[in-house]
């Protein structure tokens, strides 16, 4: 494919609540990344593949969903950790099925591992798949599955 064709893909990178935390919050858990390390690594990954992203970070529900609406018509695909909004937000996962724009899910940690409360996903039902458990490699391999979806 031309690399004109290529460099047009773009993606929206939604990072949920306190995902601003990393590096401090839970190390055990999360382990040392920050947020600018993993916004680091998807910005790289994202070259490799000679996509576009757009990076958000939210602790607030309704900046959330006011970016998926916005991403129509700006962005092919959406790349996602809502955090604890994975759990409990109807209002996120009717905003990414209102836009239908394809979606991958990811998670640092392997939410199947951890407290129920975790191993339901709201979002998981419409989005193309879900990465949960590889730390920040998720979200490179996160990426690099959506961009191959878009692309196929
Ligand atoms: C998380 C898992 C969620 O259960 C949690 O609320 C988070 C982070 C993860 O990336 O592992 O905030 O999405």
């Amino acid at each position: 494919m031309p690399s004109e064709v290529l460099s047009q893909l773009s993606i929206l990178v939604l990072h949920g609540p306190n995902l601003n935390l990393l590096g401090r919050r839970e190390p055990e858990i999360y382990g040392s990344v920050t947020l600018d390390d993993i916004n680091l690594l998807i910005t790289l990954e994202a070259k490799n593949l000679q996509a576009k992203v757009e990076l958000l970070q939210s602790n607030h529900e309704g900046v959330l969903v006011e970016a998926i609406h916005q991403a129509l018509g700006e962005h092919q695909g959406i790349l996602i950790n809502a955090g604890a909004y994975t759990h409990t937000s109807v209002a996120i996962r009717d905003a990414l099925s209102a836009v239908k724009i394809p979606t991958v899910e990811v998670h640092l940690s392997n939410i199947y591992q951890r407290e129920n409360f975790r191993h339901h996903s709201y979002i998981a039902p419409v989005a193309v798949g879900q990465i949960s458990g590889f730390g920040a490699e998720s979200y490179r391999l996160g990426l690099l599955a959506l961009v191959n979806y878009l692309r196929k």
